[in-house]
């Protein structure tokens, strides 16, 4: 049998609801994790989950992934190829923006950018944060400490609590190569995206697993925390 303990959505929702009532201002929840992990499925999740149980939009996510630099930047850049390490993203924009999410008092809107899996591009002020006290943040590199990337390791200190979604190798292999192929490219071309990028920057968030809160594995219908 395997270890840990079995939990569902609604109770690691209320867990993170119990965890943002004991603290002064607002609270910033991580949830990092390989790609394709089903960290954006899991935050929204959590987030639904709050604003059904107090019946108000008391949470929202801010994910990562809306500070993906534009194909623009990264062609000009010649790292369009690496779209997706550490690299290609606008990390002191997503610092800047935590900062600007914890700084601000809830009422007031911080727009944050999303992105958008149709035209592969993020999305600016996709969502906004206004009332809510809650916020989710997601995404590959929250954990991230690592000294070829310097900028990412300070993400960890703006957030309150960070879990860290585990899913075994063939699964996420699987999955993002149906991705890559329902987005439109061939087999051949997905296998070739998932072995010479995916992969290697699962490795690499791989290694960050150690520094979360929390681990959650997907169990049945619900969750296991390790
Ligand atoms: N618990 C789950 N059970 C089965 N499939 C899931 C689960 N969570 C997510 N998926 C599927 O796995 C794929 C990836 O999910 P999701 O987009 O949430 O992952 P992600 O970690 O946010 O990926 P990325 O790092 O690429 O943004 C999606 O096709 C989603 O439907
Ligand atoms: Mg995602």
């Amino acid at each position: 049998m395997r270890g840990g303990v079995e939990t569902s959505l609604a109770e690691l929702a209320a867990r993170v609801r119990r965890r943002a009532e004991g603290h002064s201002g607002r609270f910033l929840l991580g949830i990092a994790g390989p790609p394709g992990a089903g960290k954006s499925t899991l935050a929204r999740g959590i987030r639904d989950e709050l604003n059904l149980a107090a019946g108000a939009a008391i949470a929202e996510v801010a994910p990562m992934d809306g500070f993906h630099l534009t194909n623009a930047q990264l062609r000009a850049a010649g790292i369009l190829d690496r779209k997706g390490e550490p690299d290609t993203f606008d990390t002191a924009g997503y610092l800047a923006q935590l900062r600007a999410i914890r700084d601000t008092a809830p009422g007031i809107p911080v727009s944050w950018p999303t992105y958008d899996r149709a035209i592969h591009e993020p999305v600016p002020g996709g969502v906004v944060v206004d009332r809510q006290t809650i916020v989710i943040t997601e995404g590959n590199y929250l954990l991230l400490d690592d000294r070829a990337h310097p900028a990412w390791s300070a993400v960890r200190v703006l957030l309150d609590e960070t879990w860290y979604l585990d899913v075994p190798r063939p699964i996420i292999e699987q999955r993002l190569l149906r991705r890559h192929i329902r987005g439109g490219r061939t087999p051949e071309a997905a296998r070739t995206k998932v072995v010479q990028s995916d992969l290697r920057n699962a490795v690499l968030v791989e290694s960050t697993r150690a520094r979360a809160d929390l681990v959650l594995r997907k169990a049945g219908r619900g969750y296991r925390i390790d």
